[in-house]
């Protein structure tokens, strides 16, 4: 619900240009006292960049206010405070947490979620910086940097009527976007070496876990790198990783690009038959009939006797024209544990 930290170390690691430029960014807004509305998908670094805002700017500090959590009838009372006796449970009074940023920094988190009537009250306290708490007579001050962030289109929330439009002008002074991980791949490596250094015990990916994390989607972004990191660390010893430790939402992209690559293979022998003169393309389509290194097509066979046979080694073995022992061995090497 709420955070209160002082100059604890963030470090936003990353090497594409989009993360480069944010870290300008973030150096940037740091020297004024602008409200920052960070924009992004969920787990592309929201968090974390108000942060950095706030340690950059080394003032006061820093109150994480989940606007998602602030529903029921305590939200208002959490927000502002309350005075004793303001009702029935209030025994002392209560400092809320606009009063807690005062001289710092208020992180809005999740600003999209946050109530209409609970709107009109930040706008109140964001243009003069007063507000009363609950059972209050006495009007009180907080002055404090705003930085707000959402997975949402606040822009569609104003034209649909969710989202109040004056306090959307207030927050949206500074607009930071943070793309998703699956437009910045360069970033990839020095994450997953910043989450191996941080969760890893000398841990190690081979080369296919590698290939494989950076064929996948990232739907959750760094937080699900972060986990996949974490996930596989927590489940082998090491030092190597891999592509069965790996989460089932990673493996089975690895299984349905396999598929997809095979399917491709299969459909590319009807290109190889020669075709009539006539139909001679001028030049043959570098791509459609793929030169693959002798070591993947011994791959992919393997893998398509092991489809063909339903897993049945003994007969993809015998269909593969080797052994058993020498099938276990190549599936060893291969890392088909299938
Ligand atoms: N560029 C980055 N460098 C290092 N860690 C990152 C980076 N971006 C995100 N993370 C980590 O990923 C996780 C999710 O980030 P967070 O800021 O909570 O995302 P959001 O608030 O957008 O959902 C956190 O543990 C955060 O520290
Ligand atoms: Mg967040």
């Amino acid at each position: 619900m709420r955070e209160t930290t002082r100059n604890q170390p963030v470090g936003i690691v990353g090497r594409s240009v989009k993360t480069r430029q944010v870290l300008h960014n973030v150096e940037k807004v740091a020297v004024g006292r602008w409200p920052v509305l960070i924009l992004g998908e969920t787990g592309t670094g929201k968090d974390l960049v108000a942060r950095s805002i706030h340690e950059a700017a080394g003032q006061g500090p820093f109150v994480t206010i989940d606007c998602s959590s602030l529903v029921g009838p305590l939200m208002e009372s959490e927000l502002f405070g309350h005075a004793r006796g303001a009702f029935t449970g209030a025994v002392g009074t209560k400092l809320g947490l606009i009063e807690m940023a005062n001289g710092g920094t208020a992180f809005f988190d999740e600003i999209g979620e946050l109530p209409l009537d609970l709107q009109a009250k930040l706008l109140r306290v964001l243009q003069e910086k007063e507000f009363r708490p609950v059972g209050s007579l006495q009007q009180k001050r907080s002055d404090f940097r705003v930085v707000a962030a959402t997975n949402r289109d606040l822009a569609k929330e104003v034209d649909r009527g969710t989202f109040r439009r004056d306090l959307y002008y207030r927050l949206n002074v500074v607009p930071l976007r943070l793309a998703p991980l699956r437009e910045r791949m360069e970033d990839l490596d020095p994450l997953i070496e910043h989450f191996l250094r941080l969760y890893g015990n000398g841990h190690l990916l081979t080369p296919e876990t590698q290939e494989a994390l950076r064929a996948y989607e990232w739907p959750g972004n760094v937080r699900e790198l972060e986990n996949c990191i974490q996930q596989m660390v927590a489940i082998n010893t090491g030092p190597m990783l891999h592509v069965h430790d790996l989460p089932s939402p990673v493996q089975n992209s690895v299984h349905a690009r396999r598929a997809h690559c095979m399917a491709a293979a299969v459909g590319s022998t009807a290109i190889m038959k020669p075709p009539a003169r006539a139909e001679l393309p001028e030049r043959p389509a570098a791509t459609e009939v793929p030169i693959l290194p002798l070591i993947e097509m011994e791959r992919r066979a393997i893998l398509q006797a092991l489809e063909y046979t339903n897993g049945d080694r003994g007969v993809a073995a015998h269909l593969l024209g080797i052994g058993r022992t020498t099938l276990y061995r190549k599936l060893k090497e291969y890392q088909l544990a299938v």
